[in-house]
């Protein structure tokens, strides 16, 4: 079997109809009345945190618990920065594709990774968009970037290029989750590093996604409902829109903030916080004119972390909510068990 080579190649080449494995079954489709417009995702000005500490920590808890999900303004990164990152991410997808399938892999936890979908051989229905994806962590010690075979080397240079931009973007990222985990901490009315510590030595995952226009945006998903897995999930994207996040049974769209960062609350933070804050699932529509793109950082806890309910959460009145479980586990069940959309036992409820 050949190896998809991702949905940006299908359109270079010129593709005028979606071949039938994106064709999504129509109980996954994303249904217009379902869809509720112009209902306000939080919105919260990281400027508040100077001014009124106390007020802007009950601002972030509020959208944390009652919808777990919000953008961020005025928050400090550059906008250099992030343009920066914008414009080497682009240029790793515009490689030609042989280089880019060099990095081809299904393995979620190797260093470097370039795929398509999520899982293009065990998945039933794929999803429209390729991404890249690369640690940044102690993992990157235990697994270095590949220097052998010597075609690695050809484009060695890039890879290098790309990961000293993206190491300057991943550090500006990492203070803000520190500095919104420090508030969300004080949100529980506990210290201020007490989820960074239940996280332990943390490892942070930056994944691009690229998702090209598709030519019949109402049968196909750029990315299907999920919950992230991880810790904190800061993501950047373009202006043209598209993630949506569900509340019962409707979809709500974000719409894109000029330079603000969106983040949600991963499933992690769920677990640890008992429940106050919620892991909400989104999904990505596609659009049939336009390339959208996002870089995700996902800021996750160390892989032999044992993620519970926060003892200091829990009382008679509070039972733990969640079972204890090695955050290694957690993953690993995902990747195994939960493809297609079948997320909604994600969490081992006590
Ligand atoms: C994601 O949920 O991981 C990506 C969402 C997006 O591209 O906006
Ligand atoms: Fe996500």
């Amino acid at each position: 079997d050949v190896l998809p080579k991702g949905v940006k190649a299908l359109m270079d080449n010129g593709l005028v109809t979606i071949p039938g494995r994106y064709i999504k079954p129509p109980s996954h489709r994303a249904v217009k009345h379902l869809i509720v417009p112009g209902v306000e995702i939080p919105v919260i000005d990281m400027a508040e945190l100077e001014s009124d500490r106390e007020k802007f920590v009950q601002t972030l808890c509020k959208a944390s618990s009652e919808w777990g999900i919000f953008q961020v303004i005025n928050h400090g990164i550059p906008v250099a920065t992030m343009q920066g990152m914008v414009h080497g991410v682009l240029e790793l997808f515009d490689l030609p594709i042989e280089e880019k399938m060099k990095y081809y892999t299904e393995e979620v936890f190797v260093p470097v990774r370039y795929c398509t979908s999520m899982t293009p051989s065990q998945e039933t229905h794929m999803e429209w968009h390729d991404h890249f994806q690369h640690y940044f962590s102690n993992r990157e010690k235990e697994h270095p970037w590949p220097e052998k075979p010597a075609c690695y080397k050809e484009i060695a240079w890039f890879l290098g290029y790309c990961r000293r931009l993206a190491s300057s973007y991943v550090s500006s990222v990492k203070h803000l989750s520190q500095t919104l985990m420090s508030a969300l901490s004080e949100g529980l009315g506990l210290d201020s590093n007490c989820l960074a510590k239940s996280f332990g030595d943390s490892e942070m995952i930056l994944r691009s996604n690229y998702y090209p226009p598709c030519p019949n945006p109402d049968l196909a998903l750029g990315m299907n409902g999920h919950t992230d897995s991880g810790g904190l999930t800061i993501l950047f994207e373009d202006q043209v829109g598209g993630l949506q996040a569900r509340k019962g049974d409707l979809w709500y769209d974000l719409k894109p903030i000029k330079n603000a960062f969106i983040v949600n609350i991963a499933d992690q933070l769920q677990i640890l916080s008992n429940g106050k804050y919620k892991s909400i699932e989104h999904r990505v529509l596609v659009q049939p004119d336009q390339t959208r793109l996002s870089i995700v950082a996902f800021c996750n806890p160390s892989q032999d972390a044992v993620i519970g309910p926060l003892p200091e959460l829990i009382d008679e009145q509070n039972p733990p909510l969640y079972k204890s479980t090695l955050y290694q586990e957690h993953i690993t069940n995902v990747y195994t068990k939960y493809l297609d959309g079948k997320h909604s036992q994600k969490l081992q409820i006590n």
